[in-house]
């Protein structure tokens, strides 16, 4: 394990987290390399060397920055980015372009021609008029893209609402009523300038049921079936998307093997009593690489007691670096990080700086009593809390730091109140 304590103190990765925090200061982000190999290991035995033609791209809206990237391709894995900014980042930090994955439900002229220019591996077309945009690109440019399909499978997966992704009314994919899918996917067959491969899905996120991929799955194979039947195309690639849950309070992670078996089983099955070879199988894990392999470190400050009510202890940071309490009511948990062994005795509620009453980090839990100074650590805020962080009240985001072993090293230097103003300009008018 990763997480440790000793001598009553927090020890993340071999490091102590209160000489973390005196070091590198608070709100601090840190990421345990351990963990994160960890899991590509995981997948790599269980996935990708247990059955031919697979891949794995991480899905790098989790955490972002240079260094994870530079980490994602150490281990051979694939990325799957779903911006310009994204795919940015990943060029600059060298990731090899053959090997980045382009998702998205609007994707921008601009953002298609970084993708075209850089010869990126896929392109996950999102809608009817996002192919003719990618060819007018490729034709203005002389190339020819691998292009899947992103379909809505319209299978409703149990999780938070904002994360559901592939129920019939979503924003994202392509229906799948015969007179929108077939034709667009004739026209890609058919294309000049892409090169058809597939359909991709994503039923959602943070999900602990295998039910939804195998119903979505039944969808795609449907489609397999039908473009086999309607134009003799094989498909040669399916994208099942990510969504593996993981704990953030009480469940277990379930092991990747648990959603991924069921799914390759039938697939190859099906392509036995079809006599076809079987497609590439690609998954796009963010959540279930970086999520545990985060912790966030605050230093507590004012503590208020409403007499009868409640006892409202603040941390340094809060919605500015997790927003996911306030936007998708989650559930951490934490601890002081120098105090670990003292009992937990009062009921408090740890909240955030910002001027702003829904800027709770944990409503209602027990920690041993807290005093100013004190270094308060919140577990699995690695996937989705840097990467949605933002400058509300103009609050500078935090440093990132890596930790392997008991070695610290620093990958996002904490913004500075200058940092805040790089871009604004004041006009003449106002000067
Ligand atoms: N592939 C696609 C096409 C996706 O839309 C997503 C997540 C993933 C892969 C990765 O899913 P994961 O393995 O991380 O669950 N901000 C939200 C999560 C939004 C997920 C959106 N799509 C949160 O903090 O819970």
């Amino acid at each position: 394990m990763v997480k440790e304590i000793r001598n009553g103190i927090l020890f993340f990765d071999g490091c102590d987290t209160t000489a973390l925090a005196a070091q590198y200061g608070t709100p601090l982000y840190i990421f345990s390399e351990t963990e994160i190999v960890s899991r590509f290991s995981e997948l790599r035995s269980c996935f990708l060397e247990k059955y031919y033609n697979t891949r794995v791209a991480y899905a790098c809206k989790a955490f972002c920055t240079p260094a994870m990237l530079r980490l994602v391709m150490r281990e051979g894995m694939c990325i799957d980015v779903v911006s310009g900014g994204e795919l940015y980042t990943a060029l600059r930090a060298g990731f090899p372009p053959e090997r980045i994955e382009f998702n998205g439900n609007n994707k921008l002229p601009s953002e298609l021609e970084l993708a075209v220019d850089a010869g990126i591996g896929r392109i996950i077309i999102d809608g009817l008029q996002e192919l003719p945009l990618l060819e007018s690109i490729c034709r203005k440019k002389g190339v020819r893209m691998n292009v899947l399909y992103r379909i809505t499978p319209g299978v409703k997966a149990s999780t938070h609402d904002y994360i559901v992704t592939g129920k019939k009314d979503s924003k994202f994919g392509i229906p799948l009523e015969d007179t929108v899918i077939y034709p667009a996917v004739e026209a890609a067959i058919r294309s000049e300038f892409v090169n058809f491969l597939g359909f991709h899905y994503h039923v959602g996120s943070q999900l602990f049921d295998n039910t939804p991929y195998l119903q979505a799955l039944e969808v795609a194979l449907g489609l397999v079936r039908e473009t086999r039947k309607r134009f003799g195309f094989s498909v040669r690639e399916l994208n099942i998307g990510g969504g593996y849950g993981i704990r953030y309070t009480g469940e277990e992670r379930r092991p990747y093997s648990y959603f991924l078996d069921p799914v390759m089983t039938r697939l190859n099955q099906f392509c036995a009593d079809e006599g076809i070879e079987r497609p590439a199988v690609v998954i796009e894990p963010g959540r279930s690489i970086v999520g545990e392999a985060g912790i966030t470190l605050y230093t507590v400050g004012s503590i208020k007691e409403i007499p009868g009510v409640r006892k409202y202890i603040s941390v340094d940071g809060g919605m500015t670096d997790n927003i996911r309490p306030a936007l998708y009511q989650a559930v951490y948990k934490g601890m002081l990080a120098g105090r670990a062994d003292e009992p937990a005795t009062e009921q408090v509620t740890v909240c955030g700086k910002c001027c702003e009453s829904g800027d709770l980090l944990m409503r209602d839990v027990m920690l041993p009593p807290a005093r100013s100074g004190d270094i308060f650590a919140v577990f699995s805020t690695g996937a989705y809390g840097y990467s949605m962080a933002s400058n509300y009240n103009h609050n500078p985001i935090p440093a990132v730091i890596l930790v392997k072993e008991g070695r610290p090293e620093l990958i996002v230097r904490r913004q500075t109140y200058d940092d805040l103003l790089t871009c604004a300009v004041i006009p003449d008018s106002l000067k």
